[in-house]
């Protein structure tokens, strides 16, 4: 079925940090797609995207490997520099992938090239041991989302893509390792597949913004991956919706997307993790 007209709500201005901050602490939810090229880039500025992220899901959406961990720098800048030719005014961040970040020397030469291929910000997978990778970045100018809870490049650690803090004690280390990395100078925090209330909680304590994806409905913005938006995935997580479904057009999908977020309808009860 073809979903009656919603409104095209194109990003008036550029989005920044700042502009993220303000929706935070005016309690206004804002809207992220991990997307991968130019056109669906547009697409996503004109539909009110605000963060656009150029995921290493790519190697698993776009490439067809079973992990994100084959996902090379090379693969990473391709795909950047389409996104930032298609989009003008989202703010764009690129993940550094698997084993570019371990050292912090070695993370500030790959965030300098995500930075040139033109990512306004640069997202990396891990707890509280990233503190000196966050500083070192963010002392010299870039920008860093940091990304907890299930962090995919670790899934042979984890047994698999598991919905991580379950118990009290790994939610309380999952809690402080989100201060720590908002300390260390973190200007987002991304939680990945955790219990609704452990986001909620560290939504309250942190200044800086969330997003969520398997995180419940109380972070700052929700993320999916477009593939799962556009009913793309074979078997889709729990927590993500096929949107084309119900509107039937790829910009009728981003669109439905976008306004369920902000009118908080997505995430539904369905998509949560208790
Ligand atoms: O790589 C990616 O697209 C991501 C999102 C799923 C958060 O990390």
């Amino acid at each position: 079925m073809v979903y009656a007209s919603q409104p095209e709500t194109g990003l008036s201005k550029k989005i920044t940090i700042q502009s993220l901050r303000k929706l935070k602490s005016q309690g206004e939810k804002f809207v992220s797609v991990s997307l991968y090229d130019a056109p669906m880039a547009a697409m996503a500025e004109r539909c009110g995207v605000e963060v656009v992220l150029v995921g290493d899901s790519l190697g698993m959406t776009v490439l067809g490997y079973d992990s994100t961990i084959p996902v090379t720098m090379e693969q990473m800048i391709y795909h950047i520099e389409a996104v930032a030719r298609g989009n003008r005014k989202s703010l764009i961040i690129g993940d550094l992938p698997f084993m570019t970040y371990a050292t912090p020397e070695q993370a500030m030469v790959n965030a300098t090239r995500v930075m040139q291929a033109g990512a306004h910000m640069v997202k990396i997978e891990g707890g509280r041991w990233l503190a000196p990778v966050v500083t070192m970045l963010s002392e010299r100018g870039i920008p860093v989302c940091a990304h907890i809870g299930l962090t995919p490049q670790s899934v042979y650690k984890f047994g698999g893509f598991r919905v991580q803090g379950r118990t009290p004690e790994s939610a309380a280390i999952l809690l402080e390792d989100a201060l720590i990395l908002e300390r260390a100078g973190a200007d987002i925090v991304l939680f990945e597949c955790v219990p609704a209330d452990l986001a909620r909680k560290a939504t309250a304590s942190l200044e800086v913004p969330t997003i969520g994806i398997g995180a419940g409905r109380d972070t700052d913005a929700q993320v999916l991956v477009i593939n799962d938006i556009l009913g793309l995935t074979e078997q889709p997580p729990k927590f993500s919706k096929n949107f084309l479904a119900e509107t039937g057009t790829i910009k009728g999908a981003l669109l439905r997307y976008t306004a369920d977020v902000k009118t908080g309808i997505f995430p539904g009860d369905e998509h949560i993790f208790t």
